[in-house]
Order: structure tokens, then C-alpha cells, then sequence
């Protein structure tokens, strides 16, 4: 099994968008997939229109671990399964105080997973708290979408000292670019700049508006624009997160 967190210090820079799309990608490769919404905000949840389980399906309070396994929803995907948003937040509630003893209590939860499936993804919150460096200790990838702006590089570089401060393994951080418009010389510098980082992808994902219209189809790209270049762009890169962890 290998877990992978889209990750950023920043929010609104795609990691939902990646998330949906990567998963739905390693599902349609046969892998078993397991989609975690840790971001209370439920976008990866809406993208993928679960609802919510019958009445005395779901367990109201998660009060260990091992509940979260009843929290697993199918997808209307094969291989597919999630964790909505709503039964993550109750679960977090519960972990977030055995967080600030245990860097190491999301990575036992997830270890619960590991005999069902070969890929966990983690659509995770902003910010650097106890949750992110839980998140960092749990994952083997930390795949972080960075749009080649000044800001977007500072933030990079914020985290790059949150990974040294914490001590956390540096090699699991990979990032790759997302927003992309090659017409502005800012993002062409940039990202001249940062690829001479080993921690960035090739594949990069354009800004593209068939990337915003998954929020009209709730769905993933290749799900309703199978042709499109944003499809292409996003199976590119996820052949090369593949080339990288398999
Ligand atoms: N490559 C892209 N091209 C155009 N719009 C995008 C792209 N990636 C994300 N978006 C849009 O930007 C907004 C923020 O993306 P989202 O994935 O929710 O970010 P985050 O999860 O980091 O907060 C959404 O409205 C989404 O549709
Ligand atoms: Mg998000």
C-alpha cells in the first residue's frame, strides 16, 4: 500500500482538483483505491457525490480507529472507495488530541488499511499544524501542487522549514506545477528557477477551464472529457508519480 497526501501550506492551489483526478486514475488502473476527505471543507466529497449513508449505517461518534473502516463509502467507480468529508471530521476530532502526543497516530490508522488497498489518497487541509506533520509522517509521498507565482514559491519554501524544523524526511516531498500559463513570463521564470530543485515533476497542469468544470459535472476530468488536453495533462503526470513510487 502506498499513501500519498496532496499537500500545500496554501489553499486554493488544486490539491482537491489533483486528488479527485489522480485517485479516479490509480482506480481505473485496477489498483484499489482509497480516497480520504481530510479537509473538512468536503470538496473531494462533492466531486465525487456520495451520499450519506442510511440511517443506523454509520456510527454518529468515531471513537477509535478502527470505526473509521465503517466510515469507507463506495463510489459509483470501480476499485474506488472514500472517506466523506463529515465522517473524517468526527473521526479528526477525536485523533487531533492523540496528535499532539503521537506524530505517528494518523500513520497507525492508516496502517488499518493496508491489507485492502494498494493506494491511499489523502486530500489534506492547509495550513502547518499538528494535523500536516501527522499527515507528513504518515504518508510515503507528499504531492505538492505549486502554481509558479512569487507567492506560491515563498510558500514552497515555508515548507521546505516546516520539513527541516520538524525533521521530517525531506526525499518524501515532490511537487509538480499546477495553474500553469506558459504566456506569462513570471510562470516560464519560475519555474525555470524551481525544476533545478529535484523535488519537481516534469508534467505540470496548465490552467485549464475543463479543470474548473468538474465542479458543473461532479466528476472527475476523464470521466467527462475523456480527450481533452487536461485529461492528457493529468494521466501524464500521474504516470510519472507512478514511474516514481512503483
Ligand atoms: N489546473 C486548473 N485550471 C483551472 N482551474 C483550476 C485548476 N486546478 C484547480 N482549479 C480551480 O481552482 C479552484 C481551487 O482548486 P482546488 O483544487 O479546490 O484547490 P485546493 O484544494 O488546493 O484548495 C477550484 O475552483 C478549481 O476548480
Ligand atoms: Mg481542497
Amino acid at each position: 500500500m502506498t499513501t500519498i497526501a496532496l499537500y500545500n501550506l496554501k489553499g486554493g492551489v488544486g490539491k482537491t482538483a489533483c486528488c479527485v483526478n489522480f485517485a479516479y486514475l490509480s482506480a481505473l488502473d485496477g489498483y484499489k483505491t482509497l480516497l480520504w476527505d481530510l479537509d473538512p471543507q468536503g470538496s473531494t466529497t462533492f466531486y465525487y457525490q456520495v451520499k450519506p449513508k442510511l440511517k443506523g449505517g454509520i456510527k454518529n461518534f468515531i471513537t477509535q480507529a478502527s470505526d473509521l473502516e465503517e466510515a469507507v463509502m463506495n463510489t459509483d467507480y470501480d476499485h474506488l472507495d472514500i472517506i466523506p468529508a463529515d465522517q473524517s471530521a468526527k473521526s479528526l476530532d477525536v485523533m487531533i488530541e492523540e496528535m499532539k502526543h503521537s506524530r505517528k497516530k494518523l500513520k497507525n490508522v492508516i496502517h488499518t488499511f493496508k491489507k485492502d488497498y494498494d493506494f491511499v489518497f489523502m486530500d489534506c487541509p492547509p495550513g502547518l499544524s499538528v494535523l500536516a506533520e501527522n499527515i507528513v509522517m504518515a504518508a510515503d509521498i507528499i504531492l505538492m501542487p505549486v502554481i509558479p507565482t512569487t507567492l506560491s514559491a515563498r510558500t514552497y519554501e515555508m515548507v521546505k522549514s516546516f520539513f527541516k524544523e520538524k525533521e521530517l524526511d525531506p526525499a518524501k516531498l515532490t511537487c509538480f506545477f499546477t495553474m500553469v500559463d506558459l504566456r506569462k513570463n513570471l510562470h516560464n521564470e519560475i519555474m525555470e528557477t524551481l525544476y533545478k530543485d529535484k523535488h519537481f515533476f516534469q508534467s505540470y497542469i496548465p490552467y485549464l477551464s475543463d479543470v474548473e468544470k468538474m465542479g458543473i459535472y461532479q466528476a472527475p476530468v476523464e470521466v467527462f472529457a475523456r480527450s481533452s488536453y487536461a485529461a492528457q495533462c493529468y494521466r501524464d503526470l500521474w504516470a510519472e508519480i507512478k514511474e516514481g513510487v512503483l
